[in-house]
């Protein structure tokens, strides 16, 4: 079809308004449809393939995937950009990098003082301890901070979407003590994979890619008048680490894990070996120069 005829097909629709509506909402929408109009009519897109799309869409909704096909198809990432890039121009550089959310976060976790443990010790795993601070841009400690923790188990699996896990198992808010220290006991996690005969990696299949996450433990970092910090940290040396699903594995986002025994793991009722890791985070100070961190994104409210 020439362009003009769908140029004249678009307006006629956008001008078929009888009300103001959203303005912002207007504006995305239509430039959304009339590139889909391109995409259609440049690629020879069939009705065939168009309903295809359109059920498959409407199916990963009602099997909550939508959340996984933003991260496995690059969404979350490009967002992370967007931010990163927003913030080198307002001269923001410096703090602990941020990564993906994910759609596996679930609200409501028991909040604990300076130290937690994330698991009840009934499932099987490799200890682990990871403990640091959180520091503002001049390395000072905060105190009172919260970190909100979250990861799967041994076998790649969260709480709450597998539930054969203990409400909130491996999910829990710490919040830093006087000096700004956090510590938490866990299991270290396996790597996570979309559900296999899912709608994500059904998709995944006709790309020609895996449905594959690194081994990671998430985190939201918050202090008053700081920025909040969505990160990860991803377990070194699995084979994913550079090879992830959703692209969220970032330099700085990787710290060594060291093996600790003996007396190391006294004070965190630990015996024998662990898995440490030694993680500071370091948050930026709010500016009305960058857009906000915080994000709206309806999740589960476990109980
Ligand atoms: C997905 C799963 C995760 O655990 C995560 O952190 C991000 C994305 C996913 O299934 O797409
Ligand atoms: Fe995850």
């Amino acid at each position: 079809m020439e362009k003009q005829s769908i140029d004249a097909l678009l307006l006629k629709i956008n001008e078929s308004a009888t009300s103001e509506g959203n303005l912002r909402t207007k504006t995305i929408v239509n430039r959304i449809v009339r590139d889909l109009f391109y995409t259609i009519d440049d690629l020879d897109v069939t009705p065939n393939e168009f309903w295809t799309a359109l059920n498959y869409l409407g199916e990963a909704g009602q099997s909550g995937e939508l959340g996984l096909l933003a991260a496995g198809l690059g969404f979350e990432l490009f967002l992370d950009l967007r931010l990163d890039e927003a913030e080198m121009k307002a001269g923001l550089e410096g703090g602990t990098p941020r990564t993906i959310e994910g759609p596996l976060y679930v609200a409501g976790a028991p909040e604990l003082n300076g130290y937690g443990r994330l698991n009840d010790g009934t499932f099987p795993g490799e200890t682990l301890v990871m403990r640091g601070r959180v520091l503002d841009e001049k390395r000072k400690p905060l105190a009172g901070a919260l970190v909100e923790v979250w990861h799967a188990n041994h076998l790649g699996n969260y709480s709450y979407f597998d539930k054969s896990q203990p409400a909130f198992n491996l999910r829990r808010s710490i919040r830093t003590d006087e000096a700004g220290n956090y510590s938490f006991r866990s299991v270290v996690p396996a790597g996570y994979s979309v559900p296999p005969v899912g709608k994500t990696q059904q998709l995944l299949d006709q790309l020609g890619r895996h449905g594959h996450r690194p081994a990671h433990i998430h985190f939201f970092v918050s202090a008053p008048k700081h920025r909040k910090l969505t990160t990860q940290v991803n377990i070194d040396g699995d084979p994913y680490l550079w090879g992830d699903l959703a692209f969220a594995t970032r330099e700085g986002l990787v710290p060594t894990v060291q093996h600790a025994e003996g007396s190391a793991g006294k004070p965190y009722g630990v015996d024998g070996n662990f898995a440490l890791i030694d993680f500071d985070f370091t948050l930026s100070a709010e500016r009305d120069s960058v857009p906000r961190t915080e994000v709206e994104r309806v999740c589960a409210a476990g109980v």
